[in-house]
């Protein structure tokens, strides 16, 4: 459209196939859809790919529990995902999988150019083997006593209770987390990207930049730094059998370490698009001479493979690198973690079941820079701004002209512009909105737009439209007034469009125009005839925020926040394994008396509770807070496993766990002290 029209491939992160997409993941994807949908906007050719990341133990796990095959889970989840971006507008021009056809022969054909250029090595490692699932350890699926403080039932590489890092080797009493046997130690070869043959490449690329953005932010060329400081290691590209993902060719029984084809899936997601799509040509986008800009947006946690591993990858197979890498913070809610226990550990669907899309849309933009800073939900701004700024400055400009142009004028604005330099200045505005469009300080650019609302209704206020409507003789006056209004209107709605598309087409249909495309409200709609207008937001309640983090606080499973693993296999995990009858006959499961009940300091859902099972007193923490007060289950019933081992807790040891049955919340049920039940029996 204009003589400058660039060609530009976006791509967001690939999200892992094995869970739910929430709230912080949106940070990325609405970002990137923002700086796609402006860069449409104005008339570039813009292509914006993703893909689910299908491979990795993580997923392989999964699948197994749930009794079926990987490639039906990722199949599953990919359907959940999409819905999920649809629903919030991320536009994908497609949404492909890390496990196809063209991935699979990209990433052959990448190793074979990089095995061929001598930068592939094999050495023989020694790694932890689970001698009962037969297979070898990651580091987070092994668990034992930390070697530094003591803790028990710390992960492989890291410690919750002290902090120190180590070793799977160096932990006491190690055991695999998949099967509690105890791991032993394993030979095996594997093969290695030789990353330090790049380092010259990568510290002249990321001084290069293109236009207004450097190659990567400063931030992260300090982080840079410190590898390079470090010396660059050789990386680890393979994985034994068994494993989801693709055979190393020419292998024997060795696999694609999931984050060596996963950067690979932004090529095979556009491969995959460009097969489909007239004119869209692979080469032209991804060849070494290539004059098309690539642009990869991610989170600050996966930098090192998008500006170490990555560039080096392409560039050693004989492809063009990255034009930019762009990195965001973490999102926290309410300036905490996302926690399940609190409920603010939100998925888009909770979101979506309460409230609209575009309030986080523009909640995201109204506070994301271009750096690398963490990023707050903080609930009570969130409505305050949106109320604020959406309904009371923006909407609130149509709706004062609205209804006299359609009752006064039949729907018509005014033959010409009675406010050429208020217009022009709106227009003027647009060049340096679009500037910090184009850098990533959407911040600044709903600053700007949001000044702008305000001298609209300023002009508004000042003509006072609605006291010139009771006079007669003035109705040019009028109708020059609300027009002006629809106009200034028009263009902040161009500027916020690719914030809230939702909201734009429902403009777009109310100003009876085709589009609101960035360029297209240089000249003011004159003798123009517009729709009937329609509520086009709706303020936030407060009540469906409420509601939204009541149903995403955990369920309860005896799993609690405070006693649920982050990380490893048991998180996330909502479907539990089948047991077999030798499995249950193995839970001792007694009647318990509740002889106390106390609050725990600190533990949102935990109470603790002294348990007389006839004669033995047990204490157990139990996640029931929500139900129950403690006063009202002194002297209950209820059914406990008691030969469930002692975990020790944050809060003190736990000697078994109680049950109790319901939808979870306020309604959840204890037994009651009638029909003969004593303390000790045996459930049957
Ligand atoms: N599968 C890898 C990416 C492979 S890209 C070749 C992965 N997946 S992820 O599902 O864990 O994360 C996807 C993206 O969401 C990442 O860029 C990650 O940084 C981002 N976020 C995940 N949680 C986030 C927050 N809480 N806050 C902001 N971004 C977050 O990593
Ligand atoms: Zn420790």
């Amino acid at each position: 459209m204009t003589q400058t029209s660039r060609k530009i491939l976006v791509t967001s992160a690939l999200p892992y196939a094995n869970g739910s997409i929430h709230l912080g993941h949106l940070v990325e994807y609405i970002q990137t859809d923002i700086w796609v949908r402006f860069q449409k906007s104005r008339g570039h050719h813009c292509t914006y790919v993703c893909a689910d990341d299908a491979h990795g133990t993580p997923i392989m796990l999964r699948a197994q529990r749930e009794g079926i095959a990987p490639e039906e889970l990722v199949a599953r989840i990919k359907t959940e995902h999409e819905a999920d971006f649809a629903a919030f507008n991320i536009g994908f021009d497609n949404f492909h999988t890390t496990h196809s056809d063209e991935n699979r022969e990209l990433a052959s054909l990448i190793y074979g150019r990089l095995k061929e250029g001598g930068h592939i090595a094999t050495r023989v490692i020694k790694q932890a083997f689970d001698p009962e699932k037969e297979m070898f350890l990651p580091d987070r699926f092994i668990k034992g006593t930390c070697p530094n403080c003591g803790a028990e039932d710390q992960y492989g590489d890291n410690c919750e209770v002290c902090g120190a890092t180590y070793s799977p080797t160096d932990l006491k009493n190690p055991v695999s987390a998949l099967s509690g046997a105890t791991p032993i130690e394993k030979e095996s070869e594997h093969y290695f990207f030789q990353l330090g043959d790049f380092e010259a490449m990568l510290k002249e690329w990321i001084h290069q930049g293109h236009g207004t953005s450097a190659t990567i932010q400063a931030a992260i060329a300090s982080k840079l730094g410190e590898w390079f400081e470090s010396g660059l290691q050789d990386w680890d590209i393979s994985r034994d059998a068994p494993y989801f993902g693709f055979e190393i060719p020419g292998a024997d029984n060795k696999y694609f370490y999931v984050w060596l084809d996963a950067p690979i899936g932004y090529m095979a997601s556009f491969k995959n698009l460009c097969d489909k799509t007239d004119g869209l040509d692979f080469d032209e986008y991804w060849s070494a001479d290539s004059e098309a800009e690539v642009y990869h947006f991610i989170g600050k946690d996966i930098a090192y493979f998008h500006t170490l591993f990555w560039p080096a990858m392409l560039h050693g197979a004989g492809f063009r690198k990255p034009t930019a890498v762009f990195c965001h913070g973490f999102l926290t809610v309410n300036g905490a973690k996302m926690s399940k226990s609190r409920g603010t550990f939100v998925n888009a669907r909770a979101y979506l079941d309460q409230l609209n899309p575009e309030y986080l849309r523009y909640y995201f933009a109204a506070k994301l820079g271009d750096g690398i800073d963490d990023l707050d939900l903080n609930l009570e701004d969130f409505s305050a701004r949106v109320n604020s700024d959406l309904v009371g400055k923006v909407v609130n400009i149509a709706s004062r002209c609205a209804g006299f142009i359609k009752k006064r004028f039949d729907g018509k604005l005014s033959p010409s512009c009675s406010e050429p330099s208020l217009y022009e200045e709106f227009v003027h505005a647009g060049t340096a909105i679009a500037d910090h469009f184009e850098r990533r300080e959407y911040s600044r650019a709903i600053r700007e737009i949001m000044a702008l609302a305000d001298k609209a209704n300023v002009y508004i206020d000042e003509k006072q439209p609605w006291v010139i409507a009771k006079e007669e003789g003035r109705d040019q006056e009028l109708q020059d007034i609300c027009s002006t209004g629809l106009n200034l209107f028009r263009v902040l709605m161009t500027y916020l469009a690719p914030v809230l598309p939702d909201m734009a087409d429902k403009v777009e249909e109310f100003l009876n125009i085709e589009s609101l495309g960035w360029h297209d409200c240089a000249e003011p709609l004159t003798d123009h005839a517009v729709n009937k207008f329609k509520p086009l937001m709706t303020r936030v309640e407060k009540e469906k925020i409420d509601a939204m983090l009541e149903a995403s606080k955990e369920e309860l499973t005896g799993m609690t926040e405070e006693n649920k693993p982050t990380e490893g296999p048991l998180a996330d995990n909502p479907i539990a394994e089948t047991i077999t009858i030798d499995d249950f006959a193995k839970i001792d499961l007694r009647i318990a008396k509740i002889v106390k009940a106390d609050h725990v300091e600190g533990a949102d859902k935990l109470l603790q509770l002294t348990l007389d099972i006839g004669g033995e007193t047990r204490n157990v923490f139990a996640g029931i807070k929500s139900a129950y007060k403690p006063e009202e289950l002194e002297g209950k019933l209820t059914v406990m496993v008691a030969n469930l081992a002692p975990r020790k807790m944050k809060f003190g040891l736990s000697e078994g766990m109680v049950l109790a049955a319901g939808p979870g919340g306020k309604d959840l049920y204890i037994l009651n002290p009638d029909d003969g039940a004593k303390p000790g029996m045996r459930v049957k």
